[in-house]
């Protein structure tokens, strides 16, 4: 499914948007980030992959490939722990305390009793749990039934108390919720709801980073992208408002294309777009793209994409099992990847446009497009990615070192 965004706007980025989200502080964040042990060192890297390019028709290929961003596996390592940043500064002011200095631990004995807590597919709880463990603080992680096994663990293991119910993702954001109002605790979320949007606009905020990066490897200062479209996975919506807003606001009228490609049952932006207003699911929710899996849009996130996504499309589990296995798999000109499930939508997206002539063509995917993914996510979750290709992330990973040059 695939729709054209008639509110899609190639004005420059306004400052009613601009005074919510904005370069200078996202920048902000990346710099207070850049200290945490938790994150790799320097930025995530930027391949080019010329022969999937000449096998999709288009011009150029690059992916940020940010499963290596962290040893959490994925790009939430930049948006809740900068959230958490925040929150702390905000909650005691008096103690003036230093960001980098949060994130070393320092101030761990002041704030031994305080405890966040959030709902999640696992990536995001991820982040957060990592987080206040360096800061020294308490948190609670809320799983709902979908969340696998090894994923919990992997959440566990920053030391997070994990609640586990029986519903959905949406249900697990409900329970986080009460369970903070009952114990004073601080929900820390990567979706907004009504009267709750700071501290989701911190973590969407954080994203930035990767787009900071993205033209730092690329343009620079120019005044156009080095890319044309720019495919975005959806889950609540926003890692596509944290990219979108920083590339609006530094290429303004210039700004690339950007497509919203998210599961066909957890199509909630998708619905969005149709009624022109945040919205819900239609399908199951369930899909194999884990953090995608969302059935509400972020109103937050929508306030941004819904004058910046030009197109918005639906792909099938499949398809993205697919694109995960062609970027696994590599060729004589392009790196072996491992992407996880929710990482390669944006790429399974194009491989079905290019099936499709007319919509190709009213998207301007040609010969001269040049693409620009996410790769949002590793192995977060090793077994159900050995599952589904057949092969495991190490063994990718020995393929991309023999790949690379001089190893
Ligand atoms: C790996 C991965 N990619 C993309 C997303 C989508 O992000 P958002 O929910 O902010 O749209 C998620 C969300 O959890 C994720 O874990």
């Amino acid at each position: 499914m695939f729709i054209v965004n008639p509110k899609a706007s190639r004005q420059p980025y306004p400052p009613s948007l601009q005074s919510v989200m904005s370069i200078a502080q996202a920048n902000e964040s990346r710099q207070w980030l850049s200290r945490w042990s938790g994150l790799n060192a320097g930025a995530t890297p930027l391949y080019s992959l010329p022969d999937l390019a000449e096998e999709l028709g288009v011009a150029r290929i690059l992916v940020k490939d940010e499963s290596v961003r962290s040893q959490l596996g994925s790009f939430k390592a930049l948006g809740a722990p900068i959230a958490l940043v925040r929150l702390i500064l905000r909650t005691f002011p008096e103690q003036q305390f230093h960001p980098h200095g949060l994130l070393e631990g320092k101030y761990a004995d002041a704030l031994a009793d305080f405890t966040v807590i959030s709902a999640t597919d696992g990536n995001h709880g991820k982040g957060l749990a990592a987080a206040a463990q360096s800061i020294g603080c308490q948190c609670v992680i809320v799983l709902h039934a979908n969340v696998s096994v090894e994923r919990e663990q992997a959440i566990a293991a920053y030391g997070a108390r994990i609640v586990r119910i029986t519903g959905n993702y949406d249900e697990s954001v409900e329970h986080a919720a009460s369970l903070a109002t009952a114990n004073d605790w601080i929900v820390v979320s990567d979706t907004s709801y009504e009267g709750y949007e700071v501290i989701p606009r911190d973590v969407m905020q954080g994203y930035g980073t990767i787009a900071a990066e993205i033209i730092e490897a690329t343009t620079g200062n120019s005044a156009t992208p080095a890319f044309t479209h720019v495919f975005l996975q959806g889950g609540v919506g926003g890692l596509a408002a944290g990219i979108a807003s920083y590339l609006w606001e530094q290429y303004g009228e210039q700004r690339p294309t950007f497509v919203m490609v998210e599961p066909r049952q957890a199509d909630c932006l998708y619905q969005s777009a149709l009624l022109g207003k945040p919205a819900k699911a239609t399908g199951s929710v369930d899909s194999v793209m884990a953090g995608l899996a969302c059935g509400e849009t972020s109103p937050l996130a929508w306030r941004f994409l819904e004058s910046s996504v030009d197109f918005f499309m639906t792909i099938e589990d499949d398809e993205a099992v697919a694109a995960m296995r062609r970027l696994a798999a590599g060729s004589a000109r392009d790196i072996p990847l491992v992407a996880g499930e929710s990482s390669v939508a944006g790429l399974a997206g194009l491989a079905r446009l290019v099936k499709e002539t007319g919509v190709a063509a009213e998207m301007g995917i040609d010969a001269n497009a040049r693409v620009l993914f996410i790769s949002t996510e590793g192995a977060t979750a090793p077994g159900v990615y050995a599952e589904l290709l057949g092969e495991s992330d190490a063994s990718v990973l020995g393929r991309q070192k023999a790949w690379l040059p001089g190893v």
